[in-house]
């Protein structure tokens, strides 16, 4: 029986990291309209986790503090939300940070490197082996989704540990598809173009809105810029599609290399 279009979640129990701002909030939203039974934000801006999960309804979403380069706080998170809510079908693991500094291999500042891979690659495998148990344990044939990036295809110019950290994310998505494939579980990547975020707004310290114009150029396709909703929806896609099992959906309007726009190659 197919669900009709805003019920895909009906009944389901979500986890997003990363869900107080950005894409892993849109996918939070996207979540809770598609009729997920209960959304559990897990994020360490507490104030904005709460707000959002305020805004979405706290019939539907709940924020909870967890700081995923951290085991034990992984683990706690996962398990009350199945101890409160009896299942956990998704995990959408998409907590993720940039260095500040530029990080050529030339230049490397090891101590970001080290945060960086402790969120984006320790905290992004924890979260796929908690969820991945409990689902084993509950014999729930669950999705986990974990956020990639086209950095995680491309080498670049500079971020080479953010680079590095979404190449491994592609190879945590890999593995964990040969290994839980038997027990039904699909896991998946969603690998996003550049887009106007906090995270990257900070980062460049430019606004969304000049952002948006500017990563226009990463894009063959052309008259529409990307926003959180467009990798919301591949993320909805990658949760209920029965059959999409260790694929790294691109949604990146066909990306242009900066070396090709620099004329380089
Ligand atoms: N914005 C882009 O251009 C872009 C492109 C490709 C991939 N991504 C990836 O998308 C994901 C989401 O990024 P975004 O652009 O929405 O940024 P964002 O900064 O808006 O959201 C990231 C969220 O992760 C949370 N977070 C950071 N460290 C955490 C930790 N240790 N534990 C729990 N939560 C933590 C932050 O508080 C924030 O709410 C990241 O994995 C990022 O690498 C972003």
């Amino acid at each position: 029986m197919t669900e009709s279009s805003n019920n895909k979640l009906r009944g389901k129990i979500a986890i997003v990291t990363g869900g107080a701002s950005g894409i892993g909030e849109a996918t939070a939203r996207l979540f809770a309209q598609n009729g997920a039974r209960m959304v559990v934000i897990a994020d360490i801006q507490d104030q904005l986790g709460h707000q959002v999960a305020t805004s979405i309804g706290l019939d539907k979403c709940n924020y909870m503090h967890c700081d995923v380069t951290k085991e034990e706080e992984v683990k706690d998170m996962v398990e009350s939300t199945v101890w409160k809510h009896g299942q956990l079908d998704i995990m959408f693991s998409n907590a993720g940070i940039i260095s500040a500094s530029d990080q050529s291999v030339l230049d490397l500042n090891i101590s970001e490197f080290d945060t960086l891979f402790a969120t984006n690659v320790r905290g992004m495998a924890l979260c796929v082996k908690y969820a991945a148990r409990v689902m084993i344990e509950r014999r729930v044939r669950g999705s986990i989704i974990c956020t990639g990036s086209v950095a995680a295809s491309h080498g670049g110019y500079k971020g080479t540990d953010y680079c590095m950290s979404k190449h491994a994310v592609l190879g945590l998505v890999r593995s964990a598809t040969l290994q839980l494939g038997e027990y039904g579980i699909r896991v998946n990547c969603v690998s996003p173009n550049a887009l106007a975020t906090g995270l990257t707004s900070n980062f460049h310290g430019e606004s969304i809105e000049v952002l948006q114009k500017k990563y226009q150029a990463y894009a063959r396709l052309k008259r529409v810029s990307l926003n959180v909703n467009h990798v919301a929806d591949a993320v909805l896609f990658l949760a209920c599609n029965e059959f999409v099992a260790g694929h790294d959906l691109l949604v990146d309007g066909s990306f242009i290399h900066p070396y090709l726009i620099m004329g380089l190659q």
